[in-house]
């Protein structure tokens, strides 16, 4: 076993998040649409009684937290709101002009961005546009991303109408001098009216996104956003490790990089809130997720149904998820593909009839497999090696694993891995012993000597 300035040290390098295997990195340009249609239809043949997923990306704000890694425009003119509602439900139409009868949407989840920056009236016509020509499945679910500034009750009570009953408010850090220094103004009473308006409104479940290893964040610092967080009862809390890749996000660099914690305070603020949470009774699911014990989520992890997908974890097991908007990923289970995350793009290839997909990937056999093994971990933290692959696993994964075991993060019994409760803050790096794309990449590098390469999308811890 290895003491934490050891393991934050090993591990404090770029993994991905894993929402999808293949990661994004690996994907290449779509070489056109027709083959992405196909295999929509295809899926959607096989599958339609178990519904849909749909993901909408809204990606404005009206100011810039410098932290942010999402894929956003910051604007105040909120004349471009009709604009981008016209691209939208043109994209839907040209996805239900593929089907055969309407589809039934099971899950619908809002994210951006920020959705709460478009007017309750917009958000309306938008979710109505949608509805019109599908039905709804009998467990629907309905979910959106909202600023804690700008979500007034007229937006909450539209949405409630419209059937979401699900809301995430980005929290990040409660304390004036972090909130000055990622540029993100918003007092612990914002927080709690959006909170408290939520709940008058009819949602059942409120999650607060935090994050942990932000610029002056220490121990008490952290103690005291999670404490005040609290107070408010979220039914869950999304713990992220900051992200800081400014060779990526440009905001990012205006981040002084010397008042960020060192990988083993990070380390040590992850642990300190983890045990605040687990104090307060919520239980940690998988990847940076914590949820009280009558959570739906929590009860999916208990009993092996949890999923993962391009929207973080969900109980819903629609087999195609289509995502709408900027940069919006989509995933038929065979193929993945993402939207253009140029607006001027999106617009133009929208208008000319074609879906927006700009990258994409079609999954292979040995795909499938080690995506299985990387869902199996971070949704039930096991996994039964299939040893019809035997030749990629001893050459790849075997030899990353036994190096887990003796940090102590996983257990290797015969053909079965466990993650270890120390493994839990490691859980993406478990993740990638599966990863053949990325460990291939990495031999490659080294092989080549050259240690430059940019790191996949990625995160600390
Ligand atoms: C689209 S944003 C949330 C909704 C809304 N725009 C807001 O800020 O309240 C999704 C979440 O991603 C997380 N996030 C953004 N950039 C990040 C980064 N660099 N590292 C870790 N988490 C990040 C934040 O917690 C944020 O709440
Ligand atoms: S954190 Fe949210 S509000 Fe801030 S820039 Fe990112 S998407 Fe916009």
């Amino acid at each position: 076993m290895q003491t934490d300035t050891v393991l934050s040290a090993k591990y404090n390098i770029p993994v991905p998040r894993y929402t999808s295997y293949p990661t994004v990195p690996v994907w290449k340009d779509m070489p056109d649409s027709e083959s992405w249609k196909a295999g929509i239809l295809n899926q959607l043949k096989n599958d339609w009684q178990k519904g849909i997923s749909l993901y909408i990306h809204l990606p404005f704000c009206e100011s810039l937290c410098i932290y942010c890694g999402c894929t956003k425009r910051i604007t105040t003119n909120h004349a471009v709101e009709e604009e981008y509602i016209r691209a939208v439900l043109a994209e839907w139409q040209l996805y239900l002009d593929l089907m055969p009868h309407p589809p039934i949407i099971r899950e619908l989840h809002l994210g951006g961005g920020t959705p709460t920056f478009f007017s309750p009236g917009n958000l309306s016509r938008l979710i109505e546009g949608i509805l019109a020509k599908a039905t709804l499945h009998p467990a629907y679910s309905f979910s959106a991303e909202g600023h804690p500034n700008n979500s007034t009750r007229a937006h909450l009570d539209a949405l409630y109408r419209l059937g979401f009953r699900r809301i995430s408010y980005g929290v990040q850090d409660l304390n004036p001098e972090v909130q000055q220094l990622i540029h993100r103004i918003q007092p612990f009473e914002n927080v709690q009216k959006a909170t408290d308006e939520a709940r008058s409104a009819g949602f059942s479940s409120v999650n607060f996104d935090l994050i942990y290893g932000l610029p002056a964040q220490d121990l008490d610092r952290l103690r005291y956003s999670i404490q005040q967080s609290l107070r408010l009862h979220p039914d869950r809390v999304a713990f992220y490790s900051y992200a800081h890749i400014p060779e990526v996000s440009c905001s990012q660099r205006l981040i002084d990089a010397s008042l960020l914690p060192s990988p083993a305070q990070k380390l040590e603020l992850y642990r300190h809130g983890r045990s605040l949470f687990m104090d307060a009774g919520y239980t940690d699911i998988g990847m940076d997720h914590f949820a009280l014990p009558v959570d739906e989520l929590y009860q999916a992890w208990q009993d092996g149904s949890l999923h993962r997908n391009f929207m973080g974890y969900t109980v819903q097991k629609s087999s195609i998820l289509i995502g709408l908007g900027l940069s919006a990923i989509s995933d038929t289970g065979h193929a993945f593909a993402q939207n253009t995350k140029s607006l001027r793009e999106y617009y133009r290839t929208i208008a000319s009839g074609e879906p927006a997909v700009r990258k994409g990937y079609f999954l292979k056999e040995e795909d499938k497999v080690f995506r299985k093994h990387i869902l199996d971990i971070a949704c039930k933290g096991h996994t039964t090696l299939d040893r019809a692959w035997e030749t990629q696993l001893k050459e790849w994964t075997l030899p990353v694993l036994r190096s887990l075991e003796q940090d102590g993060l996983v257990r290797v019994d015969g053909n079965e891995v466990f993650l270890t409760a120390e493994g839990r803050p490691f859980l993406r790096h478990v993740c990638k012993a599966f990863d053949l794309h990325l460990l291939r990449t990495e031999r490659a590098r080294l092989v080549g000597n050259n240690f430059c390469g940019r790191p996949a999308y990625a995160s600390t811890l």
